[in-house]
């Protein structure tokens, strides 16, 4: 776990600075953040500190004397938080990074306690620019930022759309789920991605990673070290030779969860049914077909998982004895099915996890009504400690699209049979992937 440096400076994009702030402390990180002046009236260091735990540092001398030079009433800061600061850290992210803090870091001033800190600091570092259109295409901003890439900074460019002051364009702060990945990388070892050799064996890192192939950078990742077990897509019940019985998953959201949860450092199965998606990179996949299959996958690589999402859309029936032959239509008006119950992979992980809390399940519920209800029962029926979901008749949640709007019902609600349910806005399949799986993690004991 990595212990990350916060700077947030004066923009209305200061909010989002609580969002990193939350999740990297729930992911495991460490983070302490600087604020400006200016960033206090937008957020106040209360709200950082209790989002961290770690104390937030304001001002260099908080104590400016009633009377010039009266020493007495200015006393020294105990501490050079500065500088211990800057030797602490693995990682040091600037958002948002206002025009003056980007100009103040091209001119190498220490004005403040987050410029000081960042003179005083030399390891990786992301700056994460927010402002007006206008103030961020001025020729002082551009030569500023291109300093700041001189001097090292990675600078994450600023999204278009509109803004706090009503205009138009360049000028957003990008998405915490950006800032993230962005920081992940730098933590990794660089902008090229994670080192590809996995795990180190040199221990927890004691150093800040110095760029390059630092190996023990890699170790800094939310998921390092973790062995997740992915299932996706439909499955396939064949009739006779040419037919099966299936649904319309597509894949997309276990194959965003099995990539992202290898981004995010760990070793990552995914058990796929029949689906048209590329194989994520880095990620072992066992392609199935039927509900069996993929049971007898699963079962292989159940009791070394550590998180286990399943997300595939598994045939509940399959047809009791499938036919040798073609069956023909010739001569017959109708024909009769029987269908016999698939075994719940889910249920059967459920009742097998280990009980010590260090291996965590988490199911998906695809409903058309009664959306809680109904997800609430598997939560407890199938023993999860997630359950995630969608109710196929919204507009962009469900099979085939690249977003998801879901409900997340965890244990531990008011009483024993409620469990805690939150309602989570529309969002890419990818966003959704990295939360769950950082939120699934911080659950495991
Ligand atoms: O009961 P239902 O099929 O709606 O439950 C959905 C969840 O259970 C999903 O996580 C799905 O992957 C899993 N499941 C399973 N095996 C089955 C049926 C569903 O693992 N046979």
């Amino acid at each position: 776990m990595a212990r990350i440096l916060l700077g947030v400076t004066g923009s209305i994009a200061a909010f989002k600075a609580c969002h990193l702030a939350s999740d990297w402390t729930k992911a495991g990180h460490t983070v302490r953040v600087v604020e400006t002046a200016a960033a206090e009236r937008f957020v106040t260091p209360l709200t950082f500190t209790s989002l961290t735990g770690e104390p937030t540092r304001t001002a260099m001398f908080p104590d400016s004397p009633a009377v010039p030079g009266d020493v007495a009433a200015n006393p020294a800061p105990a501490t050079i938080n500065h500088v211990k600061d800057a030797a602490w850290a693995d990682l040091l992210v600037v958002a948002p990074a206002s025009a003056d803090v980007i100009a103040r870091i091209a001119a190498g001033m220490a004005d403040d306690t987050l410029t000081a800190t960042i003179l005083a600091y030399e390891g990786p570092k992301l700056l994460c620019p927010a402002m007006n259109v206008h103030m961020y295409d001025n020729p002082a901003t551009r030569r500023n930022l291109d300093v700041c890439r001189d001097f090292g900074w990675t600078v994450l460019d600023p999204a278009s759309g509109t803004l706090a002051c009503g205009d138009t364009g360049r000028g957003r702060m990008p998405e915490p789920e950006e800032i993230e990945r962005a920081a992940a990388t730098l933590l990794a070892g660089g902008p090229d991605g994670p080192r590809e050799d996995g795990p180190q064996e040199n221990g927890p890192q004691e150093s800040r990673p110095q760029g390059g192939a630092d190996a023990q950078a890699t170790a800094s990742l939310p998921l390092m070290g973790l062995n997740v077990l992915v299932t996706a897509g439909p499955t396939q019940e064949p009739l006779d030779p040419v037919r099966y019985l299936t649904n319309h998953s597509t894949g997309k959201m276990g194959y965003a969860l099995a990539a992202s949860a290898a981004e995010l450092g760990a070793h990552v199965t995914l058990v796929s049914g029949p689906v048209a998606l590329e194989e994520p990179e880095g990620v072992d996949v066992v392609h199935v077909t039927t509900a069996r299959d993929m049971f007898e996958a699963v079962s292989d690589s159940f009791a070394a998982a550590d998180i286990t999402v399943m997300a595939a859309a598994v045939g509940d029936f399959r047809v009791e004895e499938i036919a040798p032959e073609k069956i023909k239509k010739a001569g017959r008006e109708s024909i009769t099915l029987t269908l016999v119950a698939n075994p719940d992979i889910l249920a059967w992980a459920g009742g097998r996890k280990r009980d010590d809390g260090s291996q965590v399940l988490c199911g998906f519920a695809m409903e058309t009504e009664h959306l809680v209800r109904n997800a609430a029962r598997k939560l407890a029926g199938k023993h999860c400690d997630m359950l995630v979901a969608n109710d196929l008749r919204e507009p962009g949640a469900g099979f085939a699209t690249d977003t998801n709007v879901v409900t997340v019902l965890t244990p531990g609600g008011p009483d024993e049979q409620t469990p805690h349910i939150e309602h989570w806005d529309l969002m890419d399949k990818t966003t959704l992937a990295k939360r769950l799986l950082l939120r699934l993690a911080a659950l495991r004991k």
